[in-house]
């Protein structure tokens, strides 16, 4: 039986990888190269750090650690003043719903993401209280696609891996979450998330029974 689910947030809860992509681009114009959406699917779920040293090879920059550091920080900063004015109405399709009927049928819900904003996100979105438990950049020392993330999540439920149901954007995440032994379900594109056990284009199309199966 399912005894919780876990979400990823940037990109299954809430749409802010177009956020993340504007800071990114503005950082990668500002060193001088261009930065596209098709490179940018190579940043969901992955940590900020880890992020800009992607980017940097993408533009063939090569840079000290702490002016690393420094354009990381610069990258959030930026990040954070867009996300400023979100709220409820950021929220994607279907999610509250979804979250809802996992509330009555008593199953448990954690948040499992990279992002260091994870908290602050939910709040502003109105969606903090609805979950058991929260695992975000914070809690891990090992990115997403190690299952790290997924597996505490389990153990602050106090569920069993098997017990658990990812939802996942991101390829890394997808892979994250085989890793930890979890059936995973992917939002977003078929294609791209061929990995995951079974794809929604968003939480809109989830059902109690279509969670079942
Ligand atoms: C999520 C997003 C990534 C982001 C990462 C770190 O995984 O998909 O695009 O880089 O979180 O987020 P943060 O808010 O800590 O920079
Ligand atoms: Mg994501």
């Amino acid at each position: 039986p399912i005894k919780a689910c876990i979400f990823d947030l940037d990109g299954v809860i809430v749409d802010t990888a177009k956020f993340h992509y504007l800071a990114w681009q503005r950082l990668a114009r500002e060193l001088g190269f261009d930065f596209s959406e098709e490179d940018n699917e190579r940043l969901k779920g992955v940590s900020r750090m880890d992020s800009l040293n992607i980017l940097l090879e993408i533009g063939g920059v090569e840079l000290e650690d702490t002016k690393k550091e420094e354009l990381a920080n610069k990258k959030n900063d930026w990040y954070v003043e867009l996300i400023t004015h979100m709220d409820k109405s950021e929220i994607l399709p279907g999610t509250t719903e979804f979250l809802t009927l996992l509330k009555e049928a008593d199953i448990k819900i954690s948040l499992g993401s990279a992002s260091k904003n994870a908290k602050m996100i939910l709040e502003k979105i109105g969606l903090l209280h609805m979950f058991d438990a929260i695992i975000d950049g914070t809690d891990i020392s090992k990115a997403k696609p190690d299952p790290e993330v997924f597996l505490l999540g389990a153990k602050a439920l106090n569920v069993e891996p098997s017990e658990c149901v990812v939802f996942e954007d991101a390829v890394s995440g997808v892979e994250a979450a085989i890793s930890a032994g979890m059936y995973v379900i992917g939002v977003g594109s078929k294609e791209t998330l061929h990995r995951a056990n079974d794809v929604v284009q968003s939480l809109a199309e989830m059902t109690l029974d279509r969670l079942a199966k």
